[in-house]
């Protein structure tokens, strides 16, 4: 799957004849699970129609501030197409755009956007070599590449012109692959490897019925899917979950008992860097497996317990330099409770979901947590989607390994 999947990209467009290969560029785009949305110059629309893209993109194309439908003016808000998207492209820009780009002019709506966007910006010049050549357009490049752009640099081949020389926009292809690679090499957890556990575990009591817990899963599978969002590879070791992820950086592990999730965990902590261990592990397994059914009989029934393996207490035994990150759910004094379980288990973060706390806990989609770390510093966070709460975790997680 492609770092681009689920994004949401911004393509603008401005009047170079290289203007004719955006189609492709939206068409790879798409292919590659993205959203697009398209805003054009005034005069790029004589080089590509705006109905090809928009048929392509899926969505209305925009080349002016206004629009008029059955006799009203539609606004097309540039601060809403900035914030919206995740990365804005111009491509191709011409030798103009990047003056104006570089002087904060804004006599499109093109640059309007470009002002008024926040998420990172890539621009892919195109025009002919000795315009590429000259001072100016070299001096625009390095003014926008100071202010944090990104350039897709101009490739060397035949011009419009018929002369041949650098200027030429880069392929589709090319781009795609250049944003892809810059964005893969700027996340902050590339070339980490991330154990997470997840789910409940079932302790088999007879063929058919087991000790289990109302776990959903949901938790450990959101802190998986944005760890990997963010360039770490995972082992998503998972207790009977219905929970989905399909992530090309995610390995799915499936376990049902706490002794196959130890085992499993065991196996793939000594290459990990990071283990974050969110399952609601069963405290306690039947002494005895019955392999027949038990018959309904008395009017008691007992059966005896014994204590499974506290996984996270065990790789707080044996960890080297792994950052181990353990869950603590607790109904009273639980700081404090956190607090003791962070040292007893040699932890070095503890995420405390408090039962008192209204909208936490297992079933629920939100969550409220208090993080505390190694040196007993506790961050409260309010109330928020597991998915949200997922991002707090991991850039706290962040934080603590780049201090
Ligand atoms: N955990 C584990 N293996 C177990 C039990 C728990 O790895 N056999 C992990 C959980 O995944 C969680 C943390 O330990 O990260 C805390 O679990 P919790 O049930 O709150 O704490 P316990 O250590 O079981 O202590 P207690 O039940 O006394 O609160």
């Amino acid at each position: 799957m492609s770092i681009l999947s689920g994004k949401k990209i911004l393509l603008g467009i401005t009047a170079g004849i290289a203007a004719y290969k955006s189609a492709n560029l939206v068409r790879l785009f798409i292919k590659l699970g993205a959203e697009v949305k398209v805003i054009m110059t005034p005069a790029s629309k004589d080089f590509i129609t705006p109905l090809t893209l928009s048929t392509l993109s899926k969505n209305p194309v925009h080349s002016s501030f206004y629009d008029t439908e059955n006799d009203n003016e539609l606004w097309n808000n540039h601060v809403e197409l900035g914030l919206w998207a995740d990365y804005f492209l111009i491509a191709p820009t011409t030798a103009n755009t990047l003056s104006k780009m570089a002087n904060g002019t804004c006599d499109n709506l093109v640059l309007a956007t470009y002002l008024s966007a926040k998420c990172p910006v890539y621009f892919a010049p195109a025009m002919d070599l000795d315009m590429y050549k000259h001072f100016s357009t070299k001096e625009n490049i390095e003014k926008l590449q100071s202010f944090g752009n990104i350039l897709i640099p101009a490739t060397s081949g035949e011009l419009a012109s018929g002369l041949v020389g650098e200027g030429r926009m880069a392929e589709p292809e090319d781009i795609v692959s250049f944003i892809e690679n810059d964005i893969l090499s700027k996340l902050p957890l590339r070339d980490k490897k991330v154990l997470i556990t997840a789910g409940p575990t079932y302790e088999a009591i007879d063929p058919v019925r087991f000790i289990g817990n109302h776990s959903s899963g949901k938790m450990g599978f959101e802190i998986a899917k944005e760890a990997a969002n963010l360039g770490a590879e995972i082992f998503l070791i998972s207790g009977p979950s219905n929970e989905q992820i399909k992530h090309s950086l995610i390995h799915r592990i499936d376990v049902i008992t706490a002794d196959e999730m130890y085992k499993a965990v065991h196996q793939f902590f000594p290459e990990v860097d990071i283990a974050i261990l969110a399952a609601a592990v069963a405290d306690y397994k039947p002494k005895n497996v019955a392999t027949q059914k038990i018959k309904k009989k008395d009017a008691t029934l007992s059966i005896e317990l014994k204590p499974t393996k506290d996984i996270l207490a065990s790789l707080g035994e044996i960890k080297k330099s792994q950052f181990l990150v353990g869950f603590a759910l607790e109904t009273d004094n639980e700081i404090e409770n956190a607090k003791s379980k962070l040292q007893r288990k040699n932890l070095d973060l503890i995420v405390l979901n408090s039962l008192q706390d209204k909208g936490a806990g297992f079933a629920a989609n939100t969550n409220k947590i208090t993080i505390i770390d190694k040196d007993l510093n506790s961050t409260d966070f309010d109330l928020k989607s597991k998915s949200a709460v997922a991002k707090d975790i991991i850039t706290k997680i962040i934080q603590k390994l780049d201090a």
